[in-house]
């Protein structure tokens, strides 16, 4: 049999945490809509931290769990819409601070279904060619790409890492189904310009490159979309929602969560939240909360995992604990 495993667990936060009632000193916002709205109390804003930083030391707690050297590693993908530079590419930077001297690497862009579609790529690329150890991070540094004027965003959003160590098996498989899709017909719903230089020849106008999002129309695309999603990945593993003991969504929204677990006639307690105490760390928070639920998991246990956001994009896996 070709099974993989997951091997390796790690998550890495900024220093500095700012709460709902620090921000309202300078955002038009309270602590009463922000938690009723969204759930969230507070994020972590990196000061000098960076997506590189907070990638590598997640990776580095990934291979300590795993107890894996980084020679050991294959691949390094980074799932980011944030990264300092787009050349090198945040998985290389990764590989040299961990000393990953054989992977090969680069970056995926998919938004906060990010995790999931790398992770997807990671496992077809090992089945495929036969990688052993793929080292998969969820990296954002998103407080430095918010209009911190508007507070349809700037309030939401927030910066971490989550990073994960795939492993092939002849032995075990804890990857039981795996979907992922996008509807390019919202592709202007949420937005991230990347600032272009002024050259003597180019017309166009430069777009601040700030995080823009129609949030209601979003709202009714995850809470469409994410149940059928689910449903999909639970049913092509012949399996039923009942038995399904985890249900870990990018954390964007608790109502989100919510109205997910109430279309699925599922009891809302299932369902891992971390949002409070991170807000929305965008292709980070899959991985993050991961690792925070996984104290909580019982070998056997069957746990959804489901992003949602730009492009717009969606992706759900199912995994089995051991
Ligand atoms: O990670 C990528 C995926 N993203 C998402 O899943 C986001 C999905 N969308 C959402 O989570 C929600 O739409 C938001 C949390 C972004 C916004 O919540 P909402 O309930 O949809 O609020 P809204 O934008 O419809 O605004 C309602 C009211 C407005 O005031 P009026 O026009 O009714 O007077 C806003 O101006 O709330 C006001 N408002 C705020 N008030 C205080 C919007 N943001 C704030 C704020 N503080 N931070």
């Amino acid at each position: 049999m070709i099974g993989i495993k997951i091997i390796g667990l790690g998550k890495s936060i900024p220093q500095r945490c700012l709460t709902n009632d620090e921000m309202s000193t300078f955002v038009d916002t309270s602590d009463e809509w922000i938690k009723s709205r969204t759930g969230i109390s507070k994020r972590h804003v990196a000061v000098t931290e960076t997506v590189e930083t907070l990638a590598t030391m997640a990776a580095k707690e990934a291979l300590v769990s795993a107890n894996l050297l980084a020679d050991a590693i294959d691949m390094v993908i980074v799932a980011t819409v944030s990264a300092e530079t787009t050349m090198p590419s945040t998985a290389s930077l990764v590989a040299r601070n961990i000393g990953a001297n054989r992977a090969r690497c680069f970056d995926l862009s998919a938004a906060c279904s990010g995790f999931i579609f790398a992770s997807e790529v990671a496992i077809s690329m090992m089945k495929q060619s036969g990688y052993k150890n793929i080292l998969v991070i969820g990296a954002e540094v998103l407080s430095n790409r918010l209009d911190w004027e508007d507070r349809g965003t700037c309030v939401i959003f927030g910066d971490g890492a989550g990073a994960v160590i795939y492993q092939l098996s002849q032995e075990e498989n804890q990857i039981l189904s795996i979907e992922t899709g996008t509807d390019a017909s919202g592709a202007e719903l949420i937005t991230l310009p990347v600032q272009a230089e002024e050259s003597p020849f180019y017309k166009g106008k430069s777009k601040r490159p700030v995080i823009g999002m129609d949030g209601r129309k979003v709202y009714v695309f995850a809470t469409t979309k994410v149940p059928e999603s689910i449903e999909k990945v639970v049913t092509n593993a012949k399996l039923s929602l009942e038995n399904i003991d985890w249900f870990i969504l990018h954390q964007a929204n608790s109502r989100i969560m919510d109205s997910v677990a109430q279309k699925l006639s599922v009891p809302k307690e299932r369902f891992f939240k971390n949002i409070q105490d991170y807000g929305n760390t965008s292709a980070a928070s899959i991985p993050m909360a991961l690792y925070d639920a996984s104290s909580q998991f019982k070998s056997g246990d069957q746990i959804v995992l489901s992003g949602f956001g730009a492009g717009l994009t969606w992706g759900t896996m199912l995994l089995r604990w051991s």
